[in-house]
């Protein structure tokens, strides 16, 4: 795959856009209930940090935990492993897990599996990406940005080998938009 031309798939201003619709739901959905958002570091941080300030709430609380499945490849290993753990505790709460991206479903079904253990009231999931042909386990997430089947994306808090999460817009090899 040669990434060196990458071109737009996703431009700042049409995240932006979904992220203030997306943001704008949540707020109705969690109206008068406190909520705690959670960042799935690292990929999800830049649309964290935009969809929870698009959240209209008074009562957000923020937290924070990491997982990774891919270590330094682009292909999922399959095998979650939880990095850092949330600072809170979150039984009988409502949470917001958010992730930039669902791929296999694996990291969503492990973060599901691993705080619906724990009791909260509700449990939500709001994504930016959902590659839907990727699915190897079954997890639907509540609230989705954009969906698309497959093809390689970077930026926007996607990384390429480490590489690139600081792009502010979502990015294609320029062959995969032809
Ligand atoms: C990426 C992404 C999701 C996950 C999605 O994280 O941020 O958490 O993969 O893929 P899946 O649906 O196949 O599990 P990664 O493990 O690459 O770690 P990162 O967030 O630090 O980039």
């Amino acid at each position: 795959m040669d990434i060196s031309r990458l071109v737009p798939l996703f431009t700042r201003e049409a995240i932006a856009a979904r992220v203030a619709e997306m943001g704008a739901q949540i707020a109705r959905d969690f109206h008068g209930e406190p909520l705690v958002a959670v960042c799935v570091l690292r990929g999800a941080f830049m649309f964290y940090a935009d969809l929870v300030r698009a959240i209209s709430k008074d009562d957000l609380y923020v937290d924070f935990l990491r997982v990774s499945s891919y270590g330094a490849a682009t292909e999922s290993s399959g095998q979650v492993k939880l990095h850092l753990d949330l600072s809170c505790d979150i039984e009988g709460k409502n949470v917001l897990i958010v992730e930039d991206v669902v791929d296999s479903g694996r990291s969503l079904r492990f973060l599901l599996d691993l705080l619906g253990a724990r009791k909260p009231k509700r449990l939500a999931c709001a994504v930016l990406v959902d590659k839907r042909a990727r699915r190897k386990v079954e997890v639907e997430p509540d609230y989705v940005g954009f969906a698309m089947d497959d093809g390689f994306i970077v930026g926007y808090g996607l990384d390429y080998a480490g590489k690139m999460r600081n792009l502010p817009e979502i990015r294609v090899p320029e062959q995969e938009l032809r």
